[in-house]
């Protein structure tokens, strides 16, 4: 059997995409017991105590059932808590979905994808599963997207632009301004995605409230996902906001059932907690000033973060600091697969993982 013509032919260009080490396998590997992982920038304070009755009492009694494959309830509070119609709305299995669904739905072989190139690695793996072209723009000096060079990029053949505001994995942003300016030039055909996986956790001033301009730009796609601030990581919720016609096409490619029971009502309860989101913000930022602290004592180049990670510099090799913290059961997230070779992310945990993890850094770098 020749597996070569059997396979699609573009999909030997994609890369793996590289997860967080998951603590089991440092455990198994290093023999040590107390693993901490903070690599996936996961919400470290749990799920919203709300999300989760809400779960337990789903799984408990409608296991054997379908879910709602139009998501209505969730459809109907996000509708409402972001003052667009349902129609609007279109909830998948998180993010990751949503995004290789826009490739379904929008993106031809003969295509173009604008996409930054430190950003997150979905886009550029749903371009080439469509069989299109990406086109990678470098960031600016200071790590952040260079939306004036994305802008030069745009030919007749662009049909999307990924953006991610703020910036995974390097946590900066861009402004009101410079999105204004792209939004004003951008043809209406083409796609603007702008991916707030980290909306939550954006607290500059000159951050752009995006959702202000969807009426005018019926072209931008918004996305957020419940994986982060509301601590949902595991049972897989994201939704985009858009013109009713785009989500309509997104609602054609989508699986009948993709977002499971337990996701949809976890996702609900967790939209009436407002105090475990206000609780995960202060310890975020919390936890964000003790790493800075640390970054500068130890004389560590770092990005000021507007997320709840932090994309910082070492002189030598990012994978060698990388292998002795998780040596030191602390797993963290190299970026050298992302073509940075010393730099590298950590996610912000909880007080003590937060100690924890400056002590084996600090080790790490002797
Ligand atoms: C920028 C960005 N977009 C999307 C995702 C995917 O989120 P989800 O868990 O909803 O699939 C992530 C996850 O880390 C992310 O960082």
């Amino acid at each position: 059997m020749n597996i070569a013509k059997i396979v699609r032919q573009n999909l030997s260009s994609l890369r793996d995409y590289v997860p967080g080490k998951p603590i089991e396998e440092v455990q198994r590997e290093y023999g040590i017991k107390d693993v901490i992982k903070l690599a996936s920038n996961e919400n470290p304070n749990g799920a919203s105590p709300k999300a989760v009755q809400a779960m337990m009492n789903e799984i408990q009694n409608q296991a054997n059932f379908y879910p709602d494959g139009n998501c209505f309830a969730l459809v109907q509070k996000l509708a409402k808590k972001h003052q667009v119609s349902d129609t609007q709305i279109f909830v998948e299995s998180g993010l990751d979905g949503v995004i290789t669904l826009l490739g379904s739905a929008f993106v031809e072989p003969q295509d173009e994808v604008i996409i930054s190139l430190y950003s997150f690695p979905v886009y550029e793996s749903m371009v080439t599963k469509m069989d299109a072209k990406s086109v990678m723009i470098d960031q600016t000096a200071d790590f952040r997207i260079d939306i004036e060079s994305i802008a030069k990029a745009i030919t007749p053949q662009t049909k999307m632009i990924c953006l991610c505001n703020p910036n995974n994995p390097t946590g900066t942003i861009y402004t009101r301004e410079v999105f204004e300016s792209l939004l004003a030039i951008v043809p209406e055909d083409v796609l603007i995605i702008s991916d707030e996986a980290y909306y939550e956790f954006a607290d500059d001033a000159t951050y752009p409230q995006s959702m202000q301009y969807l009426e005018k730009y019926p072209n931008l796609i918004i996305l957020r996902t419940f994986s982060k601030v509301y601590g949902l990581a595991s049972v897989r919720v994201g939704y985009a906001i858009g013109h009713a016609d785009l989500i309509g096409a997104l609602l054609k490619v989508r699986e009948a059932f993709a977002v499971n029971r337990m996701a949809q009502v976890g996702a609900s309860a967790a939209l009436d907690d407002d105090a475990f989101v206000q609780k995960t913000l202060e310890a975020n930022r919390a936890g964000r000033q003790k790493y800075y602290e640390a970054f500068e004592r130890l004389k560590i180049k770092y990005y000021p973060s507007q997320t709840n990670f932090i994309f910082f510099e070492v002189s030598g090799s990012g994978m060698e600091v990388y292998q002795a913290m998780l040596k030191q059961g602390v797993i963290i997230r190299p970026l050298a697969s992302q073509g940075l070779p010393h730099h590298l992310r950590i996610s912000i945990g909880t007080s003590a993982q937060n100690n924890r993890a400056i002590a084996a850094l600090e080790k790490a770098l002797i």
